[in-house]
């Protein structure tokens, strides 16, 4: 057998965005070799600690987004709100991107995504399109209702319950969906990993658990509390979504489980999730390296998940901005299986993602009972109080 060799650096990758996700991108492919070049508007931003280079510059300047493709291999971005029109034409002049702008075009607007979906006869909730809702259309609806705004939206900005008349006031003024309210028993999650060549890498299924103030993923468990069955369902559907897309690239797929034991798509991220934060510690190859696998048309890595782990996300506190304060960090770093990420951005803000924990226990509930107790040592304050 000849085999394939390959010159250092093994070729230059270009990350769109450089937050926390295009850091942890950037720190695996530096490993392994790669050349790496981040576009982001902000000059100190995460990846820029990481990468060989940063182009500081908008994530919708059509200049930058070419300065990025002369000087990478191949692309990808660590986040969905980016120019796709100039990523498009890119795309038509034989630019690499993964996954496809196309892909993320669809993606971007949550009304073509569900219909994207149900073409493909994966299970979302029920949905109708609204351009202007008002009270008076609110009073003829079934309450509780969703409003998603179709584009723009994350972290829970650009999505609110509708509970009542009373909540008329947080209609928002935007073109949207207007979603079945579900009572779900669990969020779950997937994050499952598809190549050029439609091979597919499934990890497991993690539970969601999200604050109730700020609506953030608050912490997430894997493996989830599931029947292996539902498990198994969890893990077709997800996969069944990244299909519907043709999706290269590696995806977390948000899912609901309903009391009654069905599995439905709430939405779709095209690129590395908080929900695979855990794949780092916990899985023979983390989201990363899978996504830089599949970009360079590499073999996939295995997904196996290697021990009960759980995440949880360090925000900003409430009342603090500017220089991050870190409390507690010694006391934390004490628990036995943990592991500390700062993401480095250089102002704390309430509710700002600044850092994650991850603790391995061969035991979840001792993992879970651990982050717990982390959490009421370790809080990212800021210089100054609000
Ligand atoms: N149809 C729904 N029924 C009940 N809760 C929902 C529904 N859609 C979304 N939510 C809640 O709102 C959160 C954010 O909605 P999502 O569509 O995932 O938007 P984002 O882009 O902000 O993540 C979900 O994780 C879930 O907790
Ligand atoms: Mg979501």
């Amino acid at each position: 057998m000849k085999l394939q060799a390959f010159p250092y650096p093994l070729s230059r990758i270009g990350i769109i965005g450089g937050g926390q996700l295009g850091k942890m991108t950037a720190q695996i492919a530096k490993r392994m070799g790669f050349y790496v070049t981040v576009l982001d508007p902000v000059p100190k931003c995460p990846a820029e600690h990481i990468a060989d280079a940063q182009i500081v510059g908008s994530l919708y300047d059509p200049a930058k987004l070419r300065a990025l493709a002369q000087v990478s291999d191949v692309i990808t971005f660590d986040v969905e709100h980016i120019d796709t029109q100039t990523l498009k034409q890119l795309h038509e002049e034989g630019t690499r991107i993964f996954p496809s702008p196309y892909l993320l075009e669809t993606i971007q607007d949550k009304l073509k995504q569900k219909q994207v979906l149900i073409q493909h006869h994966v299970p979302v909730a029920n949905y109708q399109r609204v351009d202007a809702l008002t009270p008076d259309i609110l009073a003829t609806l079934p309450l509780p209702i969703v409003q998603k705004a179709r584009t723009g939206g994350y972290d829970g900005k650009g999505v609110v319950v509708l509970k009542s008349m009373a909540d008329s006031d947080k209609i928002l003024p935007t073109p949207s969906l207007l979603e079945e309210y579900i009572d779900f028993e669990k969020e779950l999650a997937v994050m499952v990993a598809r190549t050029q060549h439609g091979e597919i890498a499934c990890y497991p299924v993690v539970e969601m658990v999200f604050d109730a103030q700020t609506n953030i993923c608050d912490i997430v468990a894997a493996p989830a509390n599931v029947s292996p069955e539902i498990a198994q369902k969890t893990q077709q559907v997800a996969i069944q979504a990244v299909e519907a897309l043709d999706g290269v690239g590696i995806f977390g797929v948000e899912m609901f489980l309903t009391r009654t034991g069905e599995v439905l798509v709430n939405e779709i991220a095209p690129r590395p999730h908080n929900s695979g934060h855990y794949t780092i510690e916990a899985c023979t190859t983390c989201q990363f390296e899978q996504l830089i696998r599949i970009i360079s048309d590499l073999p996939l890595g295995e997904s196996r998940l290697l021990t009960p782990v759980v995440m949880a996300n360090l925000l900003g506190e409430q009342g603090y901005t500017g220089k991050p304060v870190i409390e507690g960090l010694a006391e934390t770093l004490a628990i036995p299986g943990l592991t500390f990420h700062l993401y480095g951005k250089e102002i704390t803000q309430p509710s700002r993602k600044m850092g994650h924990i991850t603790v391995v226990d061969s035991d979840l509930n001792h993992a879970l009972a651990k982050i717990h107790q982390a959490k009421t040592m370790l809080k990212i304050k800021g210089e100054r109080v609000l």
